[in-house]
């Protein structure tokens, strides 16, 4: 048993879907949040700058007393999740990957369309996705810049963000594909809009709870859920802009908290 909280990142306030998951399954954990909102969006960075912002921000939970690491970010993860795992070997991480295994099974056009960022698109972790997974389907994968931006500033169903995800969602629906994987941490936020774009027969599918649920067995396996009773904490920090997160935060997180600011020491 460890009363100690569980670390998680994003590049910005995406990975809230990913917390409130956690927060659902494990309502007794304590949680810490980091949101790179300084550096978003790290879907067009390189891998090398990927790499060592999650390296940064691990070392910060970590020095906060996380017991556990989310990746709540499929660009961090596909750059930065193995070099993490080495570092620290005995620390549970989890790691974010586009859901392309239940999306074949669920396929039944056999055409997958995956939404996400051009950083996760191009990584050799979702290369090796395909080649495990995608060998009986066709998936046509459509980066989507701009859109982390949108769902950063809260627009959630603004008229921009709604011609953006028109824009990317057409040719996929014109290739066929029955089932879209949502391969980024802010596109749940956007999935009312998504299901007004979309036929109803189309599929949405994203790798949240799935996270959540290998997260509470890692913990269960190395011994480490809350003691019961135990009362539990939430704290946030972003390296950006504090009150922008804190504007978001009644759509994204369901309720106002304090933002603090991220202080990391120079590198
Ligand atoms: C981004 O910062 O570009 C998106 C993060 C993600 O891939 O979840």
């Amino acid at each position: 048993m460890s009363s100690a909280p569980i670390g998680v990142f994003d590049s910005g306030v995406g990975g809230l879907s990913v917390l409130g998951e956690i927060r659902a399954r494990l309502p007794g954990e304590s949680l810490l949040y980091v949101a790179d909102s300084g550096h978003v969006p790290y879907g067009e960075k390189t891998p090398e700058f990927i790499r060592a912002r999650s390296q940064a921000i691990a070392e910060f939970l970590l020095a906060q007393g996380a017991k556990a690491l989310v990746l709540a970010c499929n660009t961090a993860t596909a750059s930065a999740v193995a070099e993490l795992r080495e570092r620290y070997p005995a620390l549970p991480i989890v790691g974010m990957e586009p859901a392309v295994k239940p999306a074949a099974a669920a396929t039944r056009s056999g055409v997958v369309g995956v939404l996400a960022t051009t950083g996760t698109l191009k990584s050799a972790k979702f290369a090796a996705l395909l080649d495990r997974f995608a060998n009986d389907v066709r998936v046509i994968t459509q980066p989507c810049p701009g859109l982390v931006e949108q769902i950063e500033a809260g627009e959630l169903d603004s008229p921009r963000t709604r011609a953006l995800l028109q824009g990317f969602v057409a040719p996929l629906l014109d290739e066929g594909c029955d089932t879209l994987i949502l391969g980024c941490t802010h596109y749940p936020f956007i999935k009312p809009l998504l299901r007004e774009l979309i036929p109803a027969d189309v599929s949405l599918v994203d790798t949240g709870a799935a996270v959540a649920r290998h997260l509470q067995s890692l913990l269960d396996q190395h011994g480490l859920r809350a003691p019961l009773g135990e009362v539990r904490q939430t704290r946030l920090w972003s390296s950006g802009d504090l009150q922008k997160m804190q504007r978001v935060l009644p759509v994204l997180w369901g309720e106002q908290a304090r933002v603090e600011p991220l202080r990391e020491p120079p590198a």
